[in-house]
């Protein structure tokens, strides 16, 4: 009897920390703003005119400057995915990581103004779309 009462206690904290799990995924804990609107509003524009932009070697100055802003969006929105208890595992935090890696290094080719740089470090922010959305976008 004991042992059973035991398993259902169990069974109703797997259940209440899967609960929570989901709800971490798609929002942090105290602030408003959902996963959804993160992607959609900073990570996917700013990820999304990096590649549009380095499409062909930056005309001047101004574009240099406007893809620094782009790799640096990123780069915070990194920490914004780690925040606010909106980080459910490992595989979250690893691809987070790789997110603010792989902009970081987009920023520092960007400041050097090295194009065919900056196209490679690009790869990494992608990889991390990638490994998140792959365990966790569903
Ligand atoms: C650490 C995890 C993580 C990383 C890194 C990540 N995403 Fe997401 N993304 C998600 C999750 C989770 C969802 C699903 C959100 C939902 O629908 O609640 C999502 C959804 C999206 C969506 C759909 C938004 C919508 O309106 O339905 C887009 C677009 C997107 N991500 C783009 C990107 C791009 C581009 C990158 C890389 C620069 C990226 N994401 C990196 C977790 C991540």
């Amino acid at each position: 009897m004991k042992k059973l009462v035991c398993l259902a206690v169990l069974a109703g904290m797997v259940s209440l920390l899967s609960a929570g799990a989901t709800a971490q995924i798609k929002k942090g804990k105290t602030r408003p703003l959902t996963t959804k609107q993160l992607m959609g509003g900073l990570v996917k524009v700013n990820c999304g005119g990096i590649g549009e932009a380095l499409k062909a070697a930056p005309a001047d100055d101004k574009a240099w400057e406007e893809l620094a802003t782009k790799a640096a969006l990123l780069n915070e929105a990194s920490y914004t995915l780690m925040d606010d208890g909106r980080c459910p595992d490992g595989d979250w935090k690893k691809a987070a990581e790789m997110l603010r890696e792989g902009s970081a290094a987009v920023l520092a080719k960007v400041e050097a103004k090295d194009y065919a740089g900056a196209q490679a470090a690009f790869k990494g922010v992608t990889d991390a779309c990638g490994a998140c959305h792959k365990a966790h976008k569903k």
